[in-house]
């Protein structure tokens, strides 16, 4: 599919290895700027061990990637979640019980990593890919996390209507995570 609005194409992921190195790449980069400083050698292992893994066991797998001609530069991954998912039963037990009852459902999406290069940031793509991940799902909403310190990706959620459900879960030992959801129609 073309957007609209922009001379980019959003297909799903070929299930190539080949295609699935060149969007480890990019998330690999992604991760290891600022506020991140993920391990890239580390990430280029795990990322597509985890893909893989994603694709064979969690329903409504998707990954999205934005291309030109034979570029490749920006990717969006998300799944349904549920109980006996690590994800949503993290978020069980770190979201207070309000929240949970809001908010956590027996199944729904989460959008897991959104990355798009460096050289083409700023003119959409994210957007483009963040709008199509969530077209047609069987669910009634979704929810992602983000660092609090992560302007970027936090002004475009809000900006399509994601709210911030949890400002500082703690989700890992690391730092707290803002967790955030939308409605889907
Ligand atoms: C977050 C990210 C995917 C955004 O991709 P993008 O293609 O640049 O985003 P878009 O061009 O679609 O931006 C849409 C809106 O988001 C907001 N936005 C995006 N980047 C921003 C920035 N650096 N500063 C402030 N607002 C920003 C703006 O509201 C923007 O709309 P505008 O350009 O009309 O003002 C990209 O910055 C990225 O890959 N970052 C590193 C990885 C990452 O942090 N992923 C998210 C993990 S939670």
């Amino acid at each position: 599919m073309a957007c609209d609005d922009l001379s980019v194409n959003i297909e799903h992921w070929d299930r190539t290895d080949d295609q699935l190195i060149r969007i480890a790449e990019l998330y690999a980069e992604a991760f290891a700027e600022p506020p991140y400083g993920d391990d890239r050698e580390r990430s280029l292992v795990e990322f597509p061990d985890r893909v893989r893994h994603y694709a064979e066991v969690k329903p409504e797998f998707r990954l999205l990637v934005a291309t030109e001609g034979q570029a490749l530069f920006g990717f969006v991954l998300g799944t349904g979640i549920g109980p006996g998912d690590w994800w949503w039963e993290r978020l069980n037990t770190v979201l207070d019980t309000p929240t949970r009852t809001e908010w956590l459902e027996p199944q729904q999406f989460s959008v897991a990593e959104l990355v798009v290069s460096p050289t083409r940031r700023r003119s959409g793509v994210g957007r483009a890919l963040m709008h199509r991940v969530l077209v047609g799902l069987p669910y009634d909403s979704a929810l992602l996390a983000c660092y609090p310190d992560a302007v970027a990706p936090q002004r475009l959620y809000s900006s399509l209507g994601w709210v911030v459900i949890d400002p500082h879960a703690r989700v890992s030992e690391t730092q707290p995570t803002q967790i955030m959801g939308i409605r889907l129609p």
